[in-house]
């Protein structure tokens, strides 16, 4: 047989292999250029960026959990100057896709982003984060609401020529509402989840483990309800749907797959093996030699729920 296909079209963008790194995982890549070859991963996506820099929300702000972590970041980052000054230019020597994930508290803050990121020519896409749980404005207040959902993406789709995912929240009561919403208003992908909203507390001191008081969960914890989200959303919107939650290696990737994902995201799995992500994209080649299945493709949404 000869070596199975394992390019992807994330809509009208083609992905050498459906494995992607999570936003606010891998840094601004560089950081993991010593323990992955980037080359080989299907996308970069980068640390969430909005128009100002940010620090973030204080510490504590990551507490680990049975299977996972609740983090509450807060979108810290460099801001759209300095990431274009001091990250594009490594970036810029890659060989695969780089998307930049943005972030705003104003639906007109998305937009300038996008606008600026247009113009950046190292960036393929930007992949639009309505899904934060950890801030107090914007974020998932965008992504719980089918009307706002809309209107953010319709606003960066008027003011963004290149790839545009759309991030959505799995702490909403109807996940499919929001995925159509998005692909109505113009969004060539959706991308799901992000964390789910939970708490931790310290029973000594009473106290809630992270400073924000809550944060949000990831890792193997959130596998199963991601799984069930891609599907019920594969089936609902034409856009292709990249899979993410509690993916650590690639039977995880596979499942996904198989449950509808066109291609997936890596996030804390990157914590606990930086080198997930390329074991990831051998062991989904293997398994395809091995079903002698011809292509990633011909596997995409074929869970037997008949
Ligand atoms: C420490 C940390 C930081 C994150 N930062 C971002 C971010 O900046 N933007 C974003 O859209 N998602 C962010 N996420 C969410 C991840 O990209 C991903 O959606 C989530 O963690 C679920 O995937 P996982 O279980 O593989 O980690 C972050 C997650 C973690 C754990």
């Amino acid at each position: 047989m000869n070596q199975p296909d394992l390019s992807v079209d994330i809509g009208g963008l083609k992905l050498q292999n459906p494995v992607m790194t999570a936003s606010g995982t891998f840094g601004y890549a560089m950081e993991f250029k010593s323990l992955v070859d980037l080359n080989q991963l299907g996308g970069v996506i980068v640390k969430g960026l909005s128009l100002a820099p940010s620090k973030g929300n204080p510490p504590p702000r990551i507490a680990e959990t049975a299977c996972g972590m609740l983090n509450a970041i807060g979108l810290e980052n460099v801001g759209l100057d300095l990431f274009i000054e001091k990250k594009v230019p490594f970036l810029s020597k890659l060989k695969v896709p780089v998307f930049a994930n943005i972030y705003g508290t104003r639906v007109e803050a998305y937009a300038q982003l996008a606008e600026r990121l247009n113009d950046v020519d190292t960036i393929a896409g930007v992949e639009v984060n309505i899904s934060c749980p950890n801030v107090k404005e914007g974020g998932v207040a965008f992504g719980s609401d089918p009307l706002m959902a809309h209107e953010v993406t319709r606003v960066v789709r008027s003011r963004y020529t290149k790839h545009l995912t759309v991030k959505l929240s799995p702490n909403v009561t109807d996940i499919v509402q929001i995925a159509k919403s998005a692909e109505d208003a113009g969004a060539d992908a959706v991308s799901l989840i992000n964390t789910i909203t939970g708490m931790a507390i310290d029973i000594h001191t009473r106290k809630p483990k992270i400073a924000n008081i809550t944060g949000g969960l990831s890792g193997p914890a959130i596998k199963p309800v991601a799984v069930r989200m891609v599907w019920q959303v594969a089936q609902a919107v034409k856009v292709p749907v990249i899979g993410i939650g509690g993916i650590m290696n690639a039977d995880d990737a596979l499942e996904f797959i198989i449950a509808g994902a066109t291609a997936v995201q890596v996030g804390t799995a990157n914590f606990v093996n930086p080198g997930a992500t390329m074991e990831i994209v051998q062991g989904i080649r293997r398994f395809l030699e091995e079903k002698r299945v011809a292509s990633v493709q011909a596997l995409m949404g074929t869970v037997r729920t008949g």
